[in-house]
């Protein structure tokens, strides 16, 4: 299988506009008062959710009349903080049909059309002219690409010159392999994680410079450590998660925990810079 069409594969709920929909309605929200925060618990596909997302902001440098992509959007979740927050206009584009179907419906509900749009794609072929974007925001989406080189490569593509990369990953840590599932793959197949220095390597040969690189890991850890006792001991409320991660979502959350935990895994909310 092309490796688009297996990590679509993976993602593809088929039936999640509905569920969180009905999710919505047990909750008591109406559709004409739903507001972007709302939908935090289920749009913010990352650890940390919203407080990485607000953090990765506030080092971000985003202007009202910036243009931005975020590259592998899920459910829009952080294009629609981005744009209620800073007033820019925020493009999604996701591999996987359905987040980006998912991603339409939820901004038109909170009537967020005009600031954002999301288009299915991939990431190592762009839908987009050269110079485009004066940001690229990608979280937690270069773990499904083995072409490293090829996604950064595109990135500084659209990017205009001097544009930047705002991103919040996932690496391969010094304490040995990972375990599987995790929340971005069940299976080794379409998971590569490298190191920070192999981003470095590449950043550099891209002609990025970097402006931020924070080391994220022991606060990640602590968020794994609060939140699984609390989704051990009781079934998830109706608007999480666990309506996009699916039943072994648990065994996902506890082996990305322990990875976190043992130096398995590392995590960065950085910002580049590309050349001018
Ligand atoms: C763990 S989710 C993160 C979603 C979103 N960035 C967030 O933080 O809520 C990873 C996302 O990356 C997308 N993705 C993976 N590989 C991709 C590719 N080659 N091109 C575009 N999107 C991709 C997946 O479809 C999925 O939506």
């Amino acid at each position: 299988m092309d490796p688009n069409e297996s990590v679509e594969a993976y993602y593809t709920v088929n039936t999640l506009g509905q569920s969180i929909l009905y999710a919505l309605r047990t909750l008591g929200k109406d559709a004409g008062e739903l507001t972007v925060d709302d939908l935090a618990p289920i749009d913010q596909f990352h650890i940390r959710g919203r407080m990485a997302t607000r953090e990765l902001a506030g080092i971000a440098d985003i202007a009202a009349d910036s243009e931005v992509l975020d590259v592998g959007c899920g459910l829009g979740g952080s294009a629609r903080y981005l744009a209620s927050e800073f007033g820019c206009h925020v493009t999604g584009l996701d591999v996987t049909r359905e987040y980006c179907d998912v991603a339409t419906m939820l901004s038109s509900l909170v009537g967020m059309d005009g600031s954002t749009r999301f288009q299915h794609g991939s990431a190592l072929a762009m839908p987009f002219e050269s110079d485009s974007f004066d940001l690229v925001w990608t979280e937690h989406v270069q773990m499904n690409i083995e072409d490293k080189r090829g996604f950064y490569s595109e990135i500084a593509r659209v990017l205009k010159p001097g544009g930047r990369l705002a991103f919040h990953d996932i690496f391969r840590g010094p304490a040995g392999a990972i375990e599987f599932p995790v929340p971005w793959a069940g299976e080794q197949s379409i998971s590569f994680l490298m190191s920070e220095a192999d981003l470095r390597r590449i950043a550099a040969d891209l002609d990025f410079s970097i402006l931020s690189w924070g080391d994220v890991t022991e606060a990640s850890s602590e968020f794994f450590q609060r939140r699984l006792p609390a989704m051990e001991s009781r079934p998830p409320p109706p608007l999480d998660l666990a309506l996009v991660m699916g039943a072994d979502r648990l065994a996902k959350f506890r082996n990305l925990g322990q990875a976190v935990a043992e130096g398995r895994a590392t995590v960065v909310l950085g910002v580049m810079q590309h050349a001018a």
